[in-house]
């Protein structure tokens, strides 16, 4: 039997209250042996347990959470949590970002204002704060991608959906990869949006490009991981990207960016733009129209199943994403891949 230490050494060799002890005691963290007196005793092997909760506590994992990871260690568990607490961290960097951003609105308006005008302007900037974070907060998978991630990649060689969207799916794919790779150093690095099971990601990595893929379904991105192991994804949404400013060169995003509505697509141009360097450039492969009166058009020659299969997601007006784009000093070129599918190149 190793050294026996009592709670006070325990806390000195640690360097923490000896009230945290016993609260993750209380919190069935640690079981400690009782001895005369009912004082509690530690040995050396307990120190692992304490030096993995305090590691656990560092990344500030909640009490609980540390319990199941102690009681249940098995990969998929171990990982579930550190990607629960990684969203987390990352919801927070979002939300800090903004509200950093709306002080900095409040005080320039201070400075520029005269007396009595502030305070209009501290209201104005407190009201886009919160639009803005409840946009972020409130864009929900509405589709379920987890249960279509196994199947997703027979069902577009079937070309299955009343609208045949993806008969032209290589086409499209090799379209975007060559556009953005149009005057692109190796060293440049891509992020591809809606990564889902790696398709376009993999057109990159075979020519030995560094991109990274991004996607909210957990199981798409399995599967993209069995696919091609060497692919660098992570875990995240269009509206909150888990990158910080200006870290990539070029965008790319094929069939996902219309499963944001206008009002998200707006925050999600901001975003791609914050992540892009300046002078990178972002190419969209997705089912658009050229502005509202082709949208009339089409839909008077498509049968009923058709349009609601169109109406259940989010098409572009290409018109409306170029005003967009625009705003932040961009040029918007479109080219047709078929009836419903473009691609939009952004430089
Ligand atoms: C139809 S799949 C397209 C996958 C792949 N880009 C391709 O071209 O085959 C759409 C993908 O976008 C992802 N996606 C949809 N909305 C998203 C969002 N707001 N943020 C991140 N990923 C999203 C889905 O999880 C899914 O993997």
């Amino acid at each position: 039997m190793s050294k026996k230490y009592n709670v006070k050494e325990v806390a000195e060799v640690f360097k923490i209250p000896a009230n945290k002890l016993r609260f993750y005691e209380k919190k069935g963290l640690m079981n400690p042996e009782r001895g005369e007196n009912n004082y509690r005793y530690y040995y050396e092997e307990d120190f692992i347990r304490i030096q993995t909760i305090l590691m656990y506590r560092a990344l500030n994992l909640p009490v609980e959470n540390i319990k199941d990871l102690l009681d249940n260690a098995d990969k998929d568990n171990v990982l579930d949590h550190f990607y629960k607490q990684w969203e987390a961290v990352n919801n927070n960097i979002h939300r800090m970002r903004d509200v950093k951003n709306s002080l900095e609105q409040i005080m320039d308006s201070i400075y520029e204002g005269n007396n009595d005008g502030f305070v209009a302007g501290i209201i104005k900037s407190s009201q886009e704060l919160n639009h803005i974070q409840e946009t972020r907060d409130n864009w929900k998978d509405k589709w379920n991608f987890d249960s279509w991630a196994k199947r997703y990649d027979k069902d577009v060689n079937k070309d299955i959906g009343k609208l045949k969207l993806y008969k032209n799916y290589d086409e499209l794919l090799d379209s975007v990869y060559l556009k953005a790779v149009e005057g692109m150093g190796q060293a440049d690095s891509i992020l591809d949006i809606g990564v889902g099971t790696g398709n376009l990601s993999n057109r990159f990595l075979e020519k030995g490009y560094s991109v990274t893929g991004v996607d909210q379904s957990r199981e798409m991105m399995n599967v993209a991981k069995n696919k091609y192991p060497k692919l660098k994804l992570r875990l995240g949404e269009f509206l909150k990207l888990p990158f910080d400013n200006d870290s990539f060169d070029c965008i790319v995003t094929t069939y996902a960016f219309h499963h944001l509505n206008d009002e998200e697509k707006k925050l999600g141009i901001k975003e791609m733009m914050r992540v892009l360097k300046e002078d990178g450039s972002i190419v969209i492969g997705d089912m658009m129209f050229e502005d509202e009166d082709s949208r009339r058009e089409i839909f008077d020659r498509y049968t009923k199943e058709q349009i609601e299969e169109i109406e259940d997601e989010y098409y572009s007006n290409i018109s409306v994403l170029r005003e967009a784009f625009q705003k932040y000093g961009k040029i918007v070129d479109v080219q047709r891949i078929d009836e419903l599918i473009y691609m939009v190149c952004v430089h």
